[in-house]
């Protein structure tokens, strides 16, 4: 099972210290299972890197350049830039950064270029409520797919995180009926489509200790991407606990 901490533009320095909290706790035994990554704001990506090096904990990007190596900018972080420092994940199409400009084909840019710098690629998928509201959310779902993916053959390297964006932040979870449904059709459209078996499926959206026991419940869930719940070691604790017993 994956927890993927998305801390987005929160965190400073003296965060560090709580998440020595995680390291104890991924070392027992009993949550070899967990595979956890965390995905700081770059100003804090190298110390996480340096911090978390020697433990079964990786790190990721929240977002990237569409271009692999260097340019002119202003602002900019690089697939190769990130790799350099050790970081073995990024987060690719997050709903927060489509919002701000990272179309469809952008995101196949950055998801490529990352590839090439052998990053994994948490890629985020997500229907917004207007599109839930109009029934458009399998067809927004694949055209997401198809668009973001389009000239990847192999996604063994690729995390797809569905992450319905009326839920980010909302406190709101899907029926987990709909959700199971949606998952159902995910994995046959994504094993059909890249002709493999079992794609790695995670969940985001107001994931948070109580509602992660009704989420494990859907075989297709391979693990969580959590914002809010993930920078408070203690709840992000309690969320991995809840979901290894
Ligand atoms: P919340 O867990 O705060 O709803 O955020 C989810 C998210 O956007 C993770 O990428």
């Amino acid at each position: 099972m994956y927890f993927i901490a998305n801390w987005k533009m929160y965190g400073s320095l003296n965060s560090l210290n709580s998440v020595k909290k995680v390291i104890r706790l991924s070392k027992k035994k009993k949550f070899k299972r967990a595979k956890i990554i965390y995905c700081p704001p770059y100003t804090l990506l190298n110390d996480f890197s340096k911090l978390t090096k020697k433990t079964r904990i990786k790190t990721g990007a929240q977002n990237c350049h569409e271009l692999e190596f260097a340019g002119p900018f202003t602002g900019s972080v690089s697939p190769h830039m990130i790799s350099s420092i050790g970081v073995k994940y990024i987060i690719i199409g997050h709903s927060e950064n489509r919002f701000l400009g990272d179309n469809n084909l952008i995101i196949n840019k950055k998801i490529i270029s990352s590839m090439n710098q052998k990053l994994k690629i948490i890629f985020c998928i997500g229907e917004t409520i207007k599109e839930r509201k109009e029934n458009k959310t399998t067809y927004v779902l694949k055209k997401q797919i198809i668009m973001g993916l389009k000239n990847i053959k192999k996604i063994d390297n690729i995390l797809f995180a569905y992450e319905p964006v009326w839920s980010i932040g909302s406190g709101i979870i899907p029926k987990i009926n709909d959700l199971q449904n949606q998952f159902k059709m995910l994995k046959k459209f994504i094993s059909n489509r890249f002709k493999y078996k079992n794609p790695t499926l995670i969940y985001g959206g107001s994931v948070n200790q109580k509602n992660v026991i009704l989420l494990k419940q859907i075989n297709e869930i391979k693990g969580f991407l959590v914002g809010g719940a993930s920078q408070n070691s203690n709840k992000f604790i309690d969320i991995i606990k809840k979901t290894i017993i």
